[in-house]
């Protein structure tokens, strides 16, 4: 069965886009995906009940991108890809790139074919380009590959190591979003006004390398600060919403220690730490419909 973790971004969305560090997590809720010998290529997509035709030229992102996919193997059987999405669509948790990893996965082993979850991630760079025009590849790479990282355009990942779980609690706020249009808004932005949007990259940079001290050490109270700092930085560059503000702000009155957008923002999801998985569970059930509670790293 091959399988696409989501992920979160912990810090450094955008920015990472631009050259600068950003820290992720994978977590468990992903893509699986299974592939058999069939008559025709179709790749299917449950539960959204999509069965999508491989098209270099196609109107779909999913048609070109499986096109790509297949295009990776030049000898092969016709292929029926099954896929199961088990994350929301648009929400800033990595679902394009989890599907990618996912649907190459499965036609490696129906293929017989043995890489590494690393080669994985980078052939799945090609799938998310389709879907991005502009990628990091920080989704492709943390779902292939998990864990909790620091990752940095072209350099290898480098994981973080601490002996205190992260306890995160992910809400959606229901409004979907395009990281393509969010990834190319701040872009104008960094065209219009180079020294405002570089500061606050910078500025973001400075929060990822504090926050990487403070999961090292097991420091959450000092991380969690670092979560809210950059959720101003990227207010300012106009990636948040009322919706997700709102959010943030019921999770740290509950006793969050810091909560934030992750991803793309403009609609998506927000996430919480929180100190202890009790507490995640109370903040779970206080953000609503969609939320879920994460625990990662340990
Ligand atoms: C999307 O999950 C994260 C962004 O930084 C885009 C990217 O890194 O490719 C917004």
């Amino acid at each position: 069965m091959g399988f696409g973790r989501g992920k979160v971004i912990l810090l450094g969305e955008h920015a990472v886009v631009h050259g600068f560090p950003a820290i992720a997590v994978g977590i468990d809720r992903g893509v699986t995906a299974e592939a058999v010998a069939a008559e025709k290529d179709i790749l299917k997509l449950s539960p959204w009940d999509l069965a999508i035709a491989p098209d270099p030229r196609g109107a779909e992102p999913l048609e070109r991108a499986f096109a790509k996919a297949l295009g990776l193997y030049p000898t092969r059987p016709s292929l029926e890809v099954r896929a199961k999405v088990d994350l929301p669509a648009g929400a800033g948790l990595g679902c394009s790139a989890a599907i990618g990893v996912a649907v190459l996965d499965a036609i490696d082993e129906a293929l017989g074919i043995e890489r590494s979850r690393a080669d994985l991630a980078h052939a799945a760079l090609s799938w998310e380009k389709v879907f991005h025009g502009n990628p990091s590849g920080i989704d492709n790479t943390m779902s292939a590959l998990g864990g909790v990282a620091l990752y940095r355009k072209d350099q290898a990942l480098r994981s973080l190591r601490s002996n205190k779980p992260l306890h995160l609690v992910i809400g959606y706020s229901g409004e979907s979003s395009s990281t393509k249009e969010m990834v190319a808004s701040v872009g104008r932005q960094l065209q219009a006004d180079p020294e405002r949007v570089n500061k606050a990259f910078q500025a973001i940079e400075v929060l990822v390398r504090n926050a990487t001290l403070a999961i090292e050490s097991g420091d959450h109270i000092t991380l969690g600060q670092m979560l809210d700092l950059n959720h101003t930085l990227l207010s300012s560059l106009m990636l948040c919403t009322t919706k997700l503000d709102e959010m943030c702000q019921i999770a740290r009155r509950a006793g969050a220690l810091g909560a934030k957008m992750t991803g793309a923002g403009g609609g998506g999801c927000m996430f919480a730490l929180a100190p202890k998985h009790e507490e995640a569970l109370r903040l779970r059930d206080l953000l609503g419909e969609g939320s879920f509670v994460a625990q990662v790293g340990a």
